[in-house]
């Protein structure tokens, strides 16, 4: 057997290994997972921002931090493909029954995350404590429409 068929063989039978995983993509677990396991990192970058202000620190570090939160904003509606509001997912059916209002929803929380990141890079420590109240309240008024409450 030439190098050539060798190596034309191992592409074929990637192709067909990549032929057989497709019909996996359309499980929604891995997405709701990924998103879950997101959501729960921004809630921690958002902890520690809290920490930073009443700590009283500098904020031009938390630059990078706001800026991944608004990035997250942004690629956040995507990770909600329609058939994947299924258990575990705590999403409510309002997101794909009403996806502008989500998406809205959505560039307002990224929106205001990249304000944040504004004020973080000017330095200005009490724009940047008054934002990131402004910043959660855009957490809630998604939860409150688009999420089932917390049951704990
Ligand atoms: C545009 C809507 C929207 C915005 C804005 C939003 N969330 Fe959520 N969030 C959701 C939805 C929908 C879920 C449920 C996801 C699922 O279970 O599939 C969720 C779930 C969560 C969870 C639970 C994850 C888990 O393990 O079940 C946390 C924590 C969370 N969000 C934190 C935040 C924080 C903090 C912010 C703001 C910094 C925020 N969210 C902004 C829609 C949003």
């Amino acid at each position: 057997m030439t190098i050539t068929r060798i190596v034309l063989l191992a592409i074929l039978a990637g192709t067909a290994t990549v032929a057989c995983a497709a019909p996996e993509a359309s499980d929604p677990a891995p997405m709701i997972a990924g998103r879950q396991a997101t959501f729960r990192l921004s809630g921690a970058v958002m902890g520690s921002m809290k920490a930073a202000i009443d700590r009283g620190d500098d904020v031009a570090g938390q630059t990078f931090a706001a800026n991944t939160l608004a990035n997250w904003a942004r690629v956040m509606p995507g990770m909600f493909p329609a058939g994947s509001g299924v258990a575990p997912s705590k999403a409510l059916a309002t997101i794909w029954s009403d996806r502008p209002g989500f998406e809205k929803a959505a560039a307002d929380y990224q929106s205001a995350a990249a304000k944040l990141a504004g004020l973080a890079k000017a330095g200005d420590k009490p724009g940047f404590a008054a934002q990131w109240t402004e910043l959660r309240k855009t957490c809630g008024a998604c939860h409150d429409h688009y999420r089932q409450p917390d049951t704990h």
